[in-house]
């Protein structure tokens, strides 16, 4: 069976499907290079879908589709999450709700330490994973998962990084990811493996 090319992006301006602005700053420095203008999901006053997908594939596709749709333009959407094999995948696709505090606030420290209670003397590998959706207004989809593997740590070691960071330490290194240089994270990172397929598959012409 042949696979059919993955299909170019040529349009000059891209929808980034997120209201957070951290990733909305991540996506714009990566995709200033190829000289593409971006619009965000909030600005276009486009409505944040309910994450209901149970992989992170389906909740990057539901809402790069939902702001392709919406807009009339290109988008683009990331699903991202630590994989706990030993807790049967969790906290997974639910990462950042495992940090919802009882005031709406979100608090890592406690999703932390949640998962090293229940993780106990099981095995300790984990893994990032990062999910990109680019979704076209006609429904067509380019998706890219990205992963790095490494081991939970405790006690949490680092002030860089955010989410889980504090608690792993990729394969072949003795520091967590909130101990590293954020340029080394990033150039190592779920996000980073999934930008560089979209970019070789999608966006030929720098490459
Ligand atoms: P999303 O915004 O639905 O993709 O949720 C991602 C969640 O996964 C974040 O809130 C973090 O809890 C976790 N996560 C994803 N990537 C990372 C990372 O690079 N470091 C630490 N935690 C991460």
């Amino acid at each position: 069976m042949t696979q059919a090319s993955p299909r170019l992006f040529t349009e000059p301006k891209l929808v980034v499907a997120s209201h957070n602005s951290g990733k909305l700053s991540e996506f714009e420095a990566l995709l200033a290079p190829f000289g593409i203008e971006t619009v965000s999901a909030g600005e276009l006053g486009l409505p944040e879908p309910e994450e209901t997908g149970v992989t992170f594939a389906e909740n990057a596709a539901l809402k790069a589709l939902a702001s392709a749709t919406g807009s009339g333009i290109p988008a683009l959407a990331d699903d991202s999450g630590l994989v706990v094999p030993a807790l049967d995948g969790a906290p997974g696709i639910h990462s950042a709700r495992w940090a919802a505090g009882a005031d709406g606030r979100r608090d890592f420290n406690m999703a932390m330490e949640k998962l090293v209670r229940e993780l106990g003397g099981r095995d300790k590998a984990a893994y990032f994973v990062c999910v990109l959706c680019l979704a076209w207004p006609d429904g067509h989809r380019e998706s890219f998962e990205g992963r790095v593997d490494g081991r939970i740590t405790w006690p949490m070691r680092g002030d860089k990084g955010f989410g889980y960071d504090a608690i792993f330490e990729p394969a072949g290194y003795d520091m967590t990811f909130a101990e590293m240089q954020p340029e080394k994270k990033h150039a190592m990172s779920h996000r980073a493996d999934a930008f560089g397929q979209l970019i070789h598959a999608c966006f030929p012409r720098q490459n």
